[in-house]
């Protein structure tokens, strides 16, 4: 039997720090009634001072590796999905690496934005299954709340900081990673974009100025893209693989928006109750959002081994990818 890849523990963080609608009413030109009926978030998490993406990794990956019954000193391998990362460089991967003590592990970073852990599980899985890697962390964190214009009522009620990490790890047998699906449209990469910082738009008084430095999306457009793509991409893989919506034990949405989780599972006639959501209480936290729901499912006790879990997002770039597990 071909070797596979097998999600083996998963752990999440989310800072305690809570930001509800009515707080952000106090901010900006906004309510709780269109923040709730437009995106179905009611409250997110944000970091406190000093607090950074490194911080939120470690926490989510010593409870991975925890469930994994692994030790930091076992692991061979760290990426991390983020574009919010503790600088641009070293990688967070690094300073994750000197945070948990995991001397034999090479660290890289890889930023897909929203799409990030779905790209890291896909590289995970081609690493195990080469046999280069034996022991993997994932993990997909961001701390968003340094990065939003908070005078900006479009972007700044939709995102939140948070953690979520997977130990990845060979198996034989029905359980396992049974395909990732990755895709980008660079044509479209200016609907959700950080333009300041890099080498386009080095930092200078007047990037600062210009507010550069802070998210910007064109969120309406981005929907409509979303939608669209992710009802196509959810179909194909199943078919792809064979499975048929019905036997799908849950789907795990990138959380952006209640309205195009919904409109995945309806595509799919999967009941809510199949459906992992936890938008209401983090907001989109980019490339931790699956794996926080992941790791909630899991916790909850909400699959069980051999069920089918599909996994999908959406994001800057554009990207999208999807990963269908055997659990
Ligand atoms: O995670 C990466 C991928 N990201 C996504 O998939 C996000 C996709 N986009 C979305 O989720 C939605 O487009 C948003 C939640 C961002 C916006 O919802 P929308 O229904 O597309 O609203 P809109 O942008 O078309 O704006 C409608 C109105 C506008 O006012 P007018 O022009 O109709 O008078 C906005 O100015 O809502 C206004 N508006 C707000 N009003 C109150 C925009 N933001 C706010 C706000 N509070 N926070």
């Amino acid at each position: 039997m071909p070797l596979k890849s097998r999600i083996s523990g998963t752990g999440s963080y989310a800072p305690e720090n809570v930001l509800s609608n009515l707080d952000l009413e106090k901010k900006v030109d906004t309510s709780d009634e269109w923040i709730t009926e437009r995106t179905g978030i009611r409250e997110r998490r944000i970091v406190k001072k000093g607090q950074t993406t490194s911080d939120l990794c470690l926490e989510a990956s010593k409870k991975a590796l925890e469930a994994a019954s692994l030790a930091p000193k076992d692991l061979d391998m760290i990426i991390v999905a983020t574009m919010s990362g503790d600088m641009p460089m070293p990688s967070t991967a690094a300073i994750l690496q000197k945070k948990l003590g995991a001397k034999h592990a090479a660290a890289f970073d890889l930023n897909a934005a929203c799409s990030g852990f779905l790209f890291g599980l896909s590289v995970a899985d081609k690493f195990i299954r080469t046999g280069a890697s034996q022991k993997l962390l994932l993990v997909g964190a961001e701390v968003n709340s340094r990065f939003i214009d908070w005078k900006d009522r479009s972007t700044c009620v939709l995102f939140g900081d948070g953690a979520g990490a997977a130990v990845i790890e060979p198996a034989r047998g029905k359980s396992g990673i049974m395909s990732t699906e990755l895709h980008t449209d660079g044509s479209l990469w200016d609907y959700i974009c950080l333009p300041g910082g890099g080498s386009q738009h080095p930092p200078t008084a007047k990037t600062v100025r210009d507010r550069m430095h802070f998210i910007r999306m064109k969120g309406n457009e981005t929907f409509k893209v979303a939608v669209r793509t992710l009802e196509k991409l959810v179909v194909n893989t199943l078919k792809a693989n064979n499975v048929d919506p019905s036997q799908l034990a849950m789907l795990i949405p990138h959380q952006a928006n209640l309205r195009i989780i919904t409109a995945t599972a309806q595509r799919l006639k999967l009941p809510m109750n199949r459906v992992a959501v936890n938008v209401d209480r983090y907001g989109n936290t980019s490339s931790a959002s699956i794996p926080i729901a992941l790791d909630e499912v899991v916790r909850e006790g909400r699959i069980k081994t051999g069920d089918y879990v599909l996994l999908e997002a959406f994001g800057s770039g554009l990207t999208w990818a999807s990963a269908l597990i055997r659990w």
